[in-house]
């Protein structure tokens, strides 16, 4: 069933003929790699079916060939508010300006990738899926929305993307279906989809006593997996919720522990207990989740909650509470243990950019994980896979892991080229990374690292390493800011900005400037910093300086990962 598809023919889609062509173009915008993933797959499933494709990051396609395109497949994740990824920003801008072709012979399908929990869930997909129709492009398949667990309705749509295609060829959805989600499994190795079991060869705290925070540093084997990943991809780990909030669960809805209970659609079985700390989320709410759950009791503020006019309460509810909360607000629940976990979202992956190069410590993978706590509407509360690492996990353990490989935070290809790094807190594990990579490869470039904590004393993540390889000139310059040792807060981009001068040199020099760390503060203020320094520097209007950015941006000299 490989057969290419046969020569050209006529489709009739929404009442007008477009010739059929072999020619595909993907275009994806991913923040952390996972559109780019489908994107990839969609691409071998599609060549394998004859098609002629063409992969692109939003951000690498020229936008006046828009307009030359035939099949057109929008792969693309939200972040955010509603955001577009990084790499999709410019095209975003670019279809929805002045400037937009009109696309009367296009033909086009969109998969969007979101969260449920948030507000404006997968809306960069429904904005592509928007404009690409009032340019005048046809749809070969609706667009679809993916929540966290993406692989089915992506495969999904894959497969009804190739029938669209293939309209004229006959082929019948099943087996569309059936290669789909085989390209889009990849089977072979240990993946997404079938994670590989890591020991945990080391987990220490590297705060000192005293300190606000607790940031472990974990070690992991990956022997015997074939797994590797370049300095700037992550790491995903499949954690367990805490066995205590489960047993509160259990008891607030009288519950056995013990009863089997199938916890996927491969019909796979687990005690309800072991089925709650592995395989479902309960720590988060989506609407979606209480639309169903309003389903399975008569309770009234419930129904209410979800009826029309109550948006807002709603959305002031969902945030900060749990599955205890719900099951507590708003019983009785008259409902097997079957049906309830039958709508709660499945346990997903949790995304840890990698603190160490494989060069240098073949066969392991460090991380740097900031435990999480915090008190929500009078219960603590903890981050799932942060606080497992923090208090369950002892060196022997296991974690299912797999790579996620992230173009959009990659060392230049030229060891020569300057690097500027910019990453408080945990956003300093992927310099620890660079570092070890450009030490064991003996890189020659520049490099200027930013560093920002609370407090000197027990906060400097990885202090020694850092003076180690000051020492020995794997790393040219080094500012750090710690926030709370002065009356004054110092802040990362107070450093930059000090060196305004040197750094706007570095910046002509060509070098790349990295930002890891928090996206809503931390990195949106170092954002505008950046601005504001290329403005006076460069003696430019803040639209100049603007344009500087985005420039270095397309150029890839300008790399977020934010969280
Ligand atoms: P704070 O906790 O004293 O506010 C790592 O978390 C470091 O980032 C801390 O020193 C923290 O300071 C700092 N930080 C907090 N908000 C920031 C922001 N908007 N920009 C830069 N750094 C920030």
């Amino acid at each position: 069933s490989l057969a290419a598809p046969r020569g050209p023919a006529a489709v009739v889609k929404h009442g007008s003929i477009l010739p059929v062509s072999k020619e595909v173009t993907i275009l994806y915008g991913s923040q952390t790699g996972n559109a780019q993933g489908i994107a990839d797959n969609s691409s071998k499933a599609l060549k394998e079916k004859g098609y002629e494709v063409t992969v692109s990051s939003m951000s690498d396609f020229k936008p006046n060939q828009l307009k030359k395109l035939k099949n057109l497949l929008i792969i693309v994740s939200t972040h955010g508010e509603g955001d577009p990824p990084d790499n999709a920003i410019s095209f975003h801008e670019f279809v929805h300006g002045k400037r937009a072709p009109k696309l009367e012979d296009l033909r086009f399908s969109v998969l969007s990738l979101g969260d449920s929990s948030y507000e404006f869930f997968c809306q960069t997909g429904k904005d592509f899926d928007k404009v690409l129709e009032e340019l005048g492009g046809k749809r070969l398949t609706p667009r679809v929305d993916c929540d966290l667990d993406y692989d089915e309705p992506a495969a999904e749509w894959l497969s009804k993307v190739i029938l669209g295609l293939n309209e004229a060829q006959g082929e019948t959805a099943s087996e569309a279906f059936q290669e789909a989600s085989a390209t889009l499994a990849e089977e072979a190795t240990y993946s997404r989809t079938n994670p590989f079991h890591a020991e945990v060869l080391e987990n220490i705290n590297l705060n000192g006593r005293g300190s606000n925070k607790e940031t472990r540093h974990l070690e992991l084997s990956l022997e015997g997996s074939n797994l590797s990943f370049e300095p700037g991809d992550s790491l995903g780990i499949y954690p367990e919720n805490d066995p205590e909030l489960v047993d509160l669960l259990l008891e607030e809805l009288h519950w056995n522990p013990e009863e089997i209970v199938t916890v996927n659609k491969q019909g796979d079985v687990a005690a309800l207990k072991q089925a709650l700390i592995a395989n479902f989320e309960i720590t988060v709410l989506t609407k979606p989740l209480l639309q169903q759950a309003a389903q399975l009791t008569e309770n009234e503020r419930l129904h209410e909650l979800m009826s029309a006019g109550h948006e807002s309460e709603l959305k002031s509810y969902l945030s900060g509470r749990d599955l205890l909360d719900l099951v507590h607000d708003f019983g009785p629940w008259a409902v097997s243990p079957q049906d309830f976990v039958n709508i709660l979202r499945k346990m997903p992956a949790r995304l840890y950019s990698i603190a160490s190069s494989l060069n240098a410590n073949p066969d392991e993978v460090h991380l740097t994980i900031g435990a999480l706590r915090y008190e929500s509407f009078g219960r603590s509360r903890s981050g799932v896979c942060s606080i497992l690492c923090a208090e369950r996990l002892e060196p022997g353990h296991t974690l299912p892991v797999y790579i996620q490989h992230n173009q959009n935070f990659k060392l230049p290809a030229n060891g020569e080229t300057p690097i500027i790094m910019v990453g408080p807190g945990t956003g300093v594990a992927p310099f620890r990374a660079f570092m070890q990579e450009r030490e064991e490869t003996g890189a020659l470039g520049k490099s200027w690292m930013f560093f920002g904590e609370q407090h000197f004393v027990t906060d400097f993540l990885y202090q020694t390493e850092w003076q180690k390889w000051l020492e020995n000139g794997v790393l040219t310059k080094m500012d750090v800011a710690f926030s709370r040792d002065t009356e004054e807060k110092v802040y990362v981009q107070h450093r930059l900005l000090e060196h305004s001068k040197e750094l706007f040199h570095w910046l002509e020099e060509g070098a790349v400037l990295y930002i890891c760390g928090d996206e809503k503060n931390m990195a949106h203020d170092v954002h505008q910093t950046l601005i504001g320094i290329i403005e006076n520097e460069g003696s430019m209007t803040h639209e100049q300086a603007e344009e500087y950015v985005a420039r270095m941006q397309k150029e890839k000299r300008y790399q977020r990962d934010v969280y």
